[in-house]
């Protein structure tokens, strides 16, 4: 993982041509903050994974570049790993959502409310009461890093990930262990890495399925292996899997079931952000089968944030019941752009190479060492700007900065194309 290792330790930061980057931000995301961080940010947003040893940075958590996503969003972004995102309109017409005018704006209540946690209860196969609704998987995150691990706790983490899964167990002071998937091995989960890191101060052992950036799954059989691993090595450790791109599969594919239900050591979190479209509802949830771990759960939630939106509950309760009708288009929309992609990956095969993905509107393609030196893909990043470009760079994921993030599933469908062609010309430009 070259960002976290040597030379690209701080060497991945470059100065951008911030002028002009800025001129290209959509303006429904733009904001004083957004050309604030531009301009001390790089120009094709490839910072480490890794920042705690920079000097300059004094935070809690480590700086990772992937904030710029809240704030940069270029005509042709296909750094997202959304799919469109779904209107306020698109929900206000969907059946049950007449009294609204009537809803009271007090606090919710502290587990969630039992409607939205009956409707994701229906989708994971386990029972409300297991249930903790959260501001989004990401707050689930930090309740889980902060309250499963005690400072100096060890986790195991698969890596590359969303990097807030590992910060958030940095920011907590928990001893992470990474465990590095490579592009090689299809991001397949190694077991026996994993089975050389646990020990018995593992509190937690973090993977995602499917994957963020890959995409990629992790089948019944190994997450059996891996709790039987657990059973010998980390007794007290609890596995979480990220789900939160479990429903964004492709067209008519069998949807993986949820392993909330597979095992009471196994906690699993998701959204409404991804497969559903509708990341602004920031509502999502935790699955906990064990009694005394939810009631802290619980009770750490309202520590942070009391309770969840009242409003945002129940808007995501109508979108979960729902969720048929909703997801259903989208991934067919997710199938056609899937295979724009491979069409295209193809075509540039002598260029790039790719991990198909098994769901999630999100993949990882690598820049080939045969046709792209350091320098190259260094380029590479700095042009893209100028073709109204984004990506989502590896070294974000705690992966190399020549394998990027591609998020297909974002731009309408006409503009997948045009961002594809803009793509091929900045590998023109990175090689010419
Ligand atoms: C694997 C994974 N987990 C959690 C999240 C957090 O998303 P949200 O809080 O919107 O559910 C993301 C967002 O990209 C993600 O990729």
């Amino acid at each position: 993982m070259p960002g976290r290792e040597g030379a690209a330790r701080g060497g991945d930061f470059h100065q951008g041509c911030a002028g002009a980057a800025v001129r290209q931000f959509a303006a429904d995301r733009m904001t004083n903050d957004s050309q604030q961080m531009e301009g001390t940010s790089m120009n094709g947003f490839q910072q480490n994974f890794d920042e705690t040893d920079s000097p300059a940075w004094r935070g809690r958590f480590p700086r990772n570049e992937i904030i710029s996503l809240l704030v940069v969003n270029r005509p042709l972004n296909l750094a997202e790993s959304t799919s469109q995102d779904l209107t306020v309109g698109e929900l206000l017409d969907m059946a049950g959502l007449g009294r609204i005018r009537d809803l009271k704006l007090g606090y919710g209540t502290s587990a969630g409310s039992l409607a939205l946690r009956e409707a994701i209860a229906e989708g994971c196969g386990v029972s409300a009461e297991q249930i903790i609704t959260t501001q989004g998987t990401a707050l689930g995150l930090f309740l889980l890093a902060f309250e499963v691990c005690r400072s100096g706790d060890e986790a195991v983490l698969a890596t590359p990930c969303f990097p807030p899964s590992r910060d958030c167990l940095v920011g907590a002071g928990v001893n992470v262990r990474e465990i590095k998937l490579t592009f090689e091995h299809g991001y397949g989960l190694d077991l026996d890495g994993i089975d050389a890191s646990l020990s018995s101060k593992t509190k937690l052992v973090s993977i995602a399925s499917p994957q963020n950036p890959a995409g990629v799954q992790t089948s019944r059989a190994d997450i059996e292996k891996l709790l039987a691993l657990m059973e010998k090595r980390s007794p007290e450790a609890i596995l979480f899997v990220d789900e939160t791109y479990r429903e964004a599969a492709y067209g008519d594919d069998a949807v993986a079931d949820s392993f909330a239900a597979l095992d009471t050591r196994i906690v699993t979190g998701a959204s409404v952000s991804k497969a559903l479209g509708a990341p602004g509802l920031r509502t999502g949830w935790l699955t906990v089968a064990d009694t005394d771990l939810r009631a802290r759960l619980n009770v750490a939630k309202m520590n942070t944030v009391i309770s969840g939106s009242v409003l945002d509950e129940t808007l995501a309760t109508v979108l979960l019941r729902h969720r048929e009708g909703v997801l259903a288009p989208r991934r067919r929309l997710l199938a056609s752009a899937l295979g724009e992609l491979a069409q295209w990956c193809e075509s540039e095969r002598e260029r790039v190479e790719w991990v198909r993905p098994d769901a999630g509107a999100l993949c990882c393609v690598r820049l080939r060492a045969e046709a792209f030196d350091e320098a190259a893909v260094s380029r590479f990043w700095d042009l893209l700007p100028a073709h109204d470009l984004q990506l989502a760079s590896g070294a974000w994921f705690g992966e190399s900065r020549r394998v990027f993030r591609l998020g297909f599933g974002y731009l309408p469908p006409a503009r997948l194309a045009p961002a594809l062609s803009a793509l091929s010309a900045a590998l023109d430009g990175a090689t010419a």
